[in-house]
């Protein structure tokens, strides 16, 4: 039983701050982003991502670098975040972005 609790206790801790598996891009700006790039990525603490930005100017491989590995003061998303969930993200970007 006190096994069994802990087990729970440790699922818990890791499903925190991860968004649902049919989370849309924006859901997932909005949940894991906009703390640091601000709720329109005019950004934050981080830069902004938005129209005009440096994260504009790259291609989608350095956004999914980025996500997934981390960057200067910026946390990795690779744990948080599956395939689909990315791309979905990415897309979200760019739509804001007007690209
Ligand atoms: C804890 C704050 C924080 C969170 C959360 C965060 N970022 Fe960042 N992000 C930063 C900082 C700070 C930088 C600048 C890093 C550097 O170049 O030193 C950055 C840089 C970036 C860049 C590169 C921009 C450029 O001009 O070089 C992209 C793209 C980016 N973040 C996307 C995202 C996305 C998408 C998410 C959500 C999955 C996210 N970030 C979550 C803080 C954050």
């Amino acid at each position: 039983m006190r096994l069994l609790a802990a087990g729970l206790v440790i699922l818990t801790a890791c499903s925190v701050g991860r968004p649902p598996p049919d989370a849309t891009g924006e859901e997932i700006y909005a949940q894991l982003c906009s703390n640091c790039h601000g709720d329109e990525l005019e950004g934050r603490i981080g830069p902004s991502l938005g129209p005009g930005s440096e994260a504009e100017a790259q291609p989608d491989s350095f956004l999914e670098l980025t996500i997934l590995h981390g960057r200067g003061r910026m946390p990795s998303f690779s744990s948080t975040l599956d395939a689909s969930q990315l791309e979905r993200l990415i897309v979200y970007i760019r739509e804001v972005q007007g690209r």
